[in-house]
């Protein structure tokens, strides 16, 4: 069998990451429940939702940073735990600290599995070269040696993902990865993560707030609002009734050259949050179609 974007799947092996009747919970406030999900190795699904649906709370649910409050979560068939090698993680952007005195080659560095690689000499070396290999990778050996904060967004935002893949995970973890990349950088980066998954059964999960970009590369969107939630393909889930349903208001999907456009207007535009943002790459079509999609 095949996923969505062609990658074999067998689905009889173990899940690289299974979510089972998950719920997660702040005192009263529920993020989302009776969660069924499993990713196939090599699989590729998108985390969609507004702002605040927990998007990121999933991932830290994975990573062992945040407890579910009923239900499991394992990765590779084992717990979800912190500090597991198989995963690696691109957290949500935040800039580096004024003052923070670290290289772009250190930030590579930390993610290399320090137990694997031990500190003979030999795996000094070794480990040299994975962190160099993960560099040229993402492009980055211009300026790698230089200092994190002298760095811009998007030259940042490429050793974190180089940080991500430098320790050969099986699950890749990815926040808004795409976030502060110009258009030909977030290509870069979404055709690495898709090598990888396809050469290594990597499974990825990866939240972001613009689809256009990894479109064709995604098997399964998981989309959250306000505690409801749709699993399925893109065109399951990317359709104008899926998505009025969750969001409760009209919200309509166009599919324009390739691309997917979520267009609501008035009341429906707040509703959107930042999925109104999601109007999926709008200002690339030049005129006719407006940010908010209204002219489309
Ligand atoms: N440890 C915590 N304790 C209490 N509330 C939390 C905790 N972590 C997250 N939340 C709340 O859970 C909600 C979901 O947060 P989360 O960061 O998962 O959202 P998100 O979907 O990633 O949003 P964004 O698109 O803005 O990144 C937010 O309202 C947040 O304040
Ligand atoms: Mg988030």
């Amino acid at each position: 069998m095949t996923t969505e974007s062609g990658v074999p799947v067998d689905r009889a092996i173990t899940p690289a990451v299974r979510l089972s009747d998950a719920r997660l919970s702040f005192g009263s406030r529920t993020l989302w429940e009776e969660l069924d999900l499993e990713v196939a190795p090599g699989e590729f699904v998108v985390v969609l939702g507004p702002n605040g649906s927990g998007k990121t709370s999933l991932l830290k649910v994975l990573l062992g940073q945040l407890a579910l409050s009923r239900g499991s979560a394992t990765i590779g068939g084992a717990p979800a735990r912190t500090g597991n090698p198989h995963i690696g993680y691109v957290p949500q952007q935040k800039t580096i600290d004024a003052g923070v005195q670290l290289r772009g080659v250190d930030l590579v560095g930390l993610g290399v599995d320090g137990h694997r690689w031990g500190l003979g000499l030999r795996n000094r070396a070794e480990r040299a070269r994975r962190v160099r290999a993960a560099i040229a990778d993402v492009g980055a050996q211009g300026y790698a040696d230089a200092p994190l904060e002298s760095m811009s967004g998007g030259e940042q935002q490429r050793l974190r993902v180089a940080q991500a893949l430098v320790g050969d995970p099986r699950v890749l973890l990815c926040d808004e990865p795409l976030l502060s990349l110009d258009l030909a950088n977030q290509q870069l980066v979404a055709e690495l993560i898709d090598r990888r998954r396809r050469t290594s059964g990597t499974a990825v999960l990866f939240v972001t707030h613009e689809i256009n970009p990894v479109l064709p590369l995604v098997d399964r969107v998981i989309y959250l609002v306000n505690g409801r939630f749709r699993i399925g393909t893109p065109d399951e889930v990317m359709t104008s009734a899926v998505l009025s349903e969750l969001y409760g208001t009209d919200v309509e999907v166009l599919r324009v050259r390739g691309r997917l456009v979520v267009v609501g207007t008035g009341d429906t535009m707040d509703a959107l949050g930042t999925a109104g943002a999601h109007c999926h790459g709008a200002e690339e079509f030049g005129p006719g179609v407006a940010r908010n999609g209204a002219r489309a």
